[in-house]
């Protein structure tokens, strides 16, 4: 009997994240400081996260050490499952083998504890007792009130207007775990009055919560560090955890992965999967591919530019080298709200611009009709963001069928959907359309991409 899911024991769950950075043939292009361009430092990220967070965003070193309480509070949910979709397969009728990693299985729901968990950790063991964020969609914001528990911290989250009125059930996981949770933009910081200045109504954006979050924090030098759950390489590098167990149980299940998908947002799940496997590409010459997979609504991989750009509206974050809509660029309101960001990690759009990774984009119907296929056949009802994945490994599987061949396929499965029932429902009702922006709307906003 074929086996449906692969079990890591506790023992052999893995005890260092990768670094990708150390492998990578041209590692990414410093931040700069916004005003003066200066290459930013350990220093200078002090002042804003944690400093080990700060020395892992800027180090090369290969493989780094997961502390033991960290560790401890990982082992709540992981090992995290391997997968193999038998159900999917069946219904595609494909010669190709499709496996996921359920990152859904964490108390949030998704990937986003990996980092948070940490980024919590160190920032306790420095003394700062207050952590300030940003949330889209709320998973992020879910997962640090969760980790930020475990350590008696406060946490404050800035939730993107849309979304705070939208999703009541994530506001509540971040109350029920202790955090406060504010409707973004506030009029607590001179970003979130200035944007209700020009706009009452305003519904506000990732990037003006991000000001809102980095200004709190800034204000509060002695008490307080800001995190985020994307885009920067610690991020990227704590979600690397789920790539070193899925290396594992692939062995367990006598599998080699041909191609790894991941939905990407700001990177941080697609790198945790597909990092470890690139490990064996960049070092051990093994034929494999990596795709990253973005909304059509939201293209900054496939046709936004490569340069520097800032993370945030206000400029308090650093420029960043990276794919980037620019970041004023307006995503439509589709139902993956982790996905509707204007850039992608430094390290991702290096990869990319190498030719070490593809990129590909899906329009929101095309996904959702992904999950749905999904949720008939595995069970799983799949977070807006991970159908992406989904559609993608639904491709792959539908091409290998056409051309009569074997293939492996992979997917990060970096969330459930069950608080997000109500992107299900509009689906379901037929309410949902596709959003491709035009040229000229890409235009727009590129020149703020600068290019190096
Ligand atoms: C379930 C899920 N998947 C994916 C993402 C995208 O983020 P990232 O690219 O950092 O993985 C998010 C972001 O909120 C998310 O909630």
């Amino acid at each position: 009997m074929k086996s449906k899911k692969f079990i890591l024991p506790e023992t052999l769950m893995p005890t260092a994240w990768y670094n990708i950075v150390a492998d990578m043939p041209t590692p990414p292009r410093p931040y700069l400081d916004p005003r003066t361009r200066a290459e930013v430092t350990v220093a200078d990220l002090e002042r804003l996260i944690a400093s080990e967070l700060a020395r892992q965003e800027l180090s090369r070193e290969r493989y780094i050490e997961i502390p033991e309480e960290v560790q401890q509070i990982y082992r709540i949910w992981r090992p995290a499952p391997l997968v193999r979709a038998t159900g999917l397969e069946k219904a595609l009728d494909t010669p190709a083998k499709i496996f996921f990693k359920n990152e859904g299985v964490s108390p949030v729901g998704s990937h986003k504890p990996n980092s948070a968990v940490p980024q919590a950790y160190y920032n306790f063991k420095q003394g700062v007792k207050r952590l300030t964020t940003e949330t889209g969609a709320g998973q992020w914001g879910s997962a640090l009130a969760f980790a930020g528990r475990h350590f008696g911290l406060d946490v404050d989250v800035y939730m993107v207007r849309v979304s705070y009125d939208q999703k009541p059930y994530r506001r509540l996981m971040m109350h029920t775990w202790g955090a406060s949770c504010y409707s973004s933009p506030t009029d607590r910081t001179a970003s979130g009055r200035a944007a209700l200045g020009r706009d009452p109504h305003c519904m506000g954006s990732l990037g003006l919560a991000i000001s809102e979050a980095v200004e709190a924090a800034l204000a509060e030098p002695e008490t307080t560090r800001y995190c985020l759950g994307s885009v920067m390489n610690h991020v990227l590098l704590h979600q690397t955890i789920t790539g070193e167990e899925a290396i594992r149980q692939m062995e367990m299940a006598e599998a080699e992965a041909d191609v790894i998908i991941g939905c990407v947002g700001g990177g941080s799940n697609f790198g945790g999967i597909g990092f470890p496997f690139l490990r064996k590409k960049l070092c051990e010459g093994k034929q494999l591919r990596v795709v990253a997979v973005e909304p059509e609504s939201c293209p900054k991989l496939t046709r936004g530019t490569f340069g520097y750009d800032i993370g945030d509206v206000s400029g308090y974050t650093p420029l960043i080298p990276m794919y980037s809509l620019g970041h004023d660029f307006q995503p439509s309101a589709i139902h993956a709200g982790g996905l509707r960001y204007h850039g992608a990690g430094s390290i991702i759009s290096q990869l990319l611009h190498d030719g070490l990774i593809e990129a590909t984009s899906v329009g929101q119907t095309e996904t959702m009709r992904a999950g749905i296929l999904f949720a008939r056949t595995e069970g799983i009802i799949p977070a807006p963001e991970s159908t992406h994945a989904i559609a993608v490994a639904i491709r792959e599987a539908l091409q290998a069928k056409e051309e009569g061949r074997e293939r492996t396929i992979l997917f990060n499965l970096s969330g459930h959907g069950t608080i997000d029932l109500y992107a299900y429902e509009q689906h379901l009702a037929g309410n949902l359309v596709d959003y491709l922006p035009s040229d000229e709307e890409i235009a727009r906003t590129a020149s703020q991409v600068i290019r190096p």
